[in-house]
């Protein structure tokens, strides 16, 4: 049964279908569901008497079953142990607490797969009861409060994670570069810090947190957070104690940790770049802009708070291109094409120290306040250092990634909508790029409509001083656009708010995009497309020389819009330009993929290499989906996805079980 079939909610719904039925039918309905209610209360601890917790959803947040509407988390002071053999975390978690309610006598908090062993307050033991596991929301813990009429209290939890806890990868040394190691990562966002800390898993609140993290004495410990100090060695000698604090109000998917052998360089003055030693030089040639780029941010956004900016280069497993923690953005390796030519997506991450970061969706459905504004400012960033031509060429790519996203998922898809209903979808599933594309086409729409940069980057730089460290909704991005430009009325009263919000498909404006650099790209994409493989090929390697490593990718973007190309046209153009060398992911990607598109057999083995060397999800769904479409290949597919799993996460392989048609 899911999560959602459980839910009060959908009981609900279910009795407004009785209204329908025989009066005898209602009242047995009726009956069932009551004693179904109380039995479902029962089992997750509520009590009977206190029915203002019949909703065990957050009332704030679809995504969690935590209750910080009666006590909230204030505070969270991790003590734990990393065990490598046993690939837990174990040891405790001090919340410090406050009642909202006065009368509230539980806290509710989210967990996952968690083993609690005991939780007390001070020196009492407090009861507790871990609810029965509700789906991708994982169990309600509720713990009975100390009787005592203190609005704020401290609680420990004692708990150990489990080895497939959803936000950890525990990697054997065989699975890193140096292969003497062990590794560990985490990933949190959207919903996946309960497996790793009982706490109020919701973007809805924010809290600082601390942390004391011991770990075999050879490996460095990296949090979102800033190092205290350096690591204490442990009286026998194999293990080190790290502290972390971070005194700014997060939410819980931004708590992250690593644990490696790792090793870092210097690149700019609050910059370091961390990861094995085998990739720790290219690292820091290919994000030598960073401190460029942080300039940058902070001209546009205002002052950065956050003190250090640090990347670390995880292993090739990591399924997201970059991730915003605090103080330490986790990168995958898919990144070092060796020319600096993916580093947009640091200026992503570094844009989500102001949205996201500061200014947070108050729940995933709001998503798009996330990510469309920070789409918007890393391209806003990138326009700054290297041309408004550019930027306008990066958001007509996006454009066009939206449409091929719309099309795929289906116009009338209510996922496609920019603010969507997760009260029954796993925020992992409804990920795609239309938050992101969509979000920041109506960004560029209302800049467009208020009168340009000049009026609308400083509206955003107010924007981000009135909301930091608070989690909105989308009426409230509203509310404050509208009254920061109430002089402007003529003009924002056109603007159609519950059709940018509420419709699916395509956005109902498209900006006019300086198309000055996607021309060339275009005109050979036509002349391929026109070229008749009868007559002498009139394709030469000089066809690529002036082409930005971008240019490259939207010319096989938009190949793959066309029908199938034919394996002659394929094989010349591997003869003209050596695509096969190209080492920019990105590159690879989309001509592995224009490969199978045209059933070219060449294309297979690289497609099987890509998908077994990393894990982006990026690029591990649309390289499955094809391989699985082909039914030449399909079985590869399946045999690859079987023998890759253990080294994949858990996200990842959730996502190719509904690809490969293997989930339940
Ligand atoms: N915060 C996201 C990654 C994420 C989103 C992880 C939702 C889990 C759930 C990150 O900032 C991101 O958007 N990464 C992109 C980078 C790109 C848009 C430049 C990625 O991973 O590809
Ligand atoms: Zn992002």
């Amino acid at each position: 049964m899911t999560a959602a079939a459980k839910s009060p909610r959908s009981s609900s719904s279910a009795f407004y279908h009785l209204l329908n039925y025989p009066k005898s039918a209602f009242i047995f309905g009726c009956l069932s569901i009551l004693i179904a209610g109380f039995a479902l209360l029962a089992h997750n601890g509520w009590s009977f008497n206190n029915m203002s917790v019949i909703n065990p959803k957050n009332p704030m947040d679809p995504s969690s079953l935590a209750r910080p509407d009666q006590v909230v988390v204030k505070d969270v002071f991790l003590q734990l142990e990393a065990d490598f053999k046993g690939q837990v975390l174990k040891g405790s978690a001090t919340l410090t607490l406050e009642k909202v309610d006065s009368k509230a006598t539980q806290v509710v908090l989210d967990s996952s797969d968690l083993s609690i062993g005991q939780v007390t307050s001070g020196d009492e033991e407090l009861k507790f009861t871990v609810g029965e596991k509700q789906g991708f929301l994982g169990s309600a813990v509720v713990i009975e409060l100390p009787k005592s009429t203190n609005p704020v209290l401290k609680v420990v939890v004692q708990y150990v994670t489990s080895p497939s806890a959803s936000a950890l990868q525990w990697l054997p040394p065989a699975q890193t570069a140096g292969k003497v190691h062990p590794y560990m990562f985490s990933q949190c966002q959207a919903i996946h810090c309960r497996s790793m800390v009982p706490l109020q898993d919701t973007p809805a609140i924010k809290m600082p947190y601390s942390a004391e993290i011991i770990a075999p004495a050879e490996l460095t410990v990296l949090m979102s957070a800033v190092p205290q100090g350096e690591p204490e060695l442990l009286a026998n000698g194999d293990k080190k104690k790290y502290k972390f604090v971070q005194k700014i109000p997060i939410q819980s998917y931004l708590i992250a940790i690593a644990i490696g052998k790792l090793e870092s360089r210097r690149i700019g003055p609050r910059s370091h770049v961390w990861s094995e030693k085998e990739f720790v030089e290219q690292a820091a040639f290919e994000f030598s802009q960073t401190e460029e780029m942080l300039q940058t941010a902070e001209d546009l956004n205002g002052p950065y708070v956050w003190g250090i900016y640090d990347i670390l280069v995880l292993p090739p497993s990591f399924p997201y291109g970059g991730m915003e923690n605090p103080c330490l953005t986790f990168a995958t390796p898919t990144l070092l094409a060796g020319d600096k030519s993916l580093a947009n997506v640091i200026a992503h991450e570094i844009a989500h120290s102001w949205t996201g970061n500061l200014v947070t969706n108050k729940n995933f459905e709001h998503f798009w306040l996330n990510e469309g504004f920070t789409v918007f400012a890393e391209r806003k960033i990138l326009g700054r250092m290297s041309g408004e031509p550019m930027r306008h060429f990066d958001a007509l790519g996006g454009w066009k990634e939206l449409q091929y996203t719309i099309d795929v998922m289906g116009q009338d898809n209510p996922l496609t909508n920019l603010v969507v209903d997760l009260s029954t979808v796993d925020p992992d599933d409804a990920f795609s790029k239309v938050p992101y594309e969509k979000g920041s086409t109506f960004l560029w729409y209302l800049e467009d409509l208020v009168g340009g940069a000049l009026k609308f980057e400083p509206f955003l730089k107010s924007y981000y001083e009135h909301f930091k460290f608070q989690a909105i909704d989308s009426n409230q991005f509203r509310t404050y656009f509208l009254d920061y430009f109430k002089d402007e009325n003529e003009k924002t009263n056109q603007i159609q708010w519950d059709a940018w919000f509420n419709t699916p498909g395509m956005p109902i404006y498209r900006p006019s995009f300086d198309e000055s650099l996607a021309k060339v790209c275009q005109e050979l994409k036509d002349k391929w497309i026109q070229w008749n493989e009868s007559t002498p090929s009139p394709f030469k390697a000089d066809d690529l020389k002036s082409f930005l490593a971008a240019q490259k990718e939207e010319f096989l973007a938009l190949l793959m819009l066309e029908d199938p190309l034919s394996v002659k046209k394929l094989e010349t153009m591997e003869a003209a330009y050596h695509l096969n060398d190209v080492n920019n992911c990105e590159i690879r990607y989309l001509w592995i993929r224009l490969g199978l598109k045209g059933k070219w057999t060449n294309a297979i083995p690289r497609a099987v290499q890509m998908v077994t060397e990393q894990g982006r999800m990026k690029y591990l769904r649309p390289l499955y989906r094809d391989l699985y479409a082909w039914e030449e290949t399909r079985t590869t597919a399946l045999k690859t996805f079987e023998a890759n799993k253990p080294n994949m996460m858990k996200v990842a392989i959730q996502g190719l079980e509904h690809d490969l048609k293997l989930a339940k």
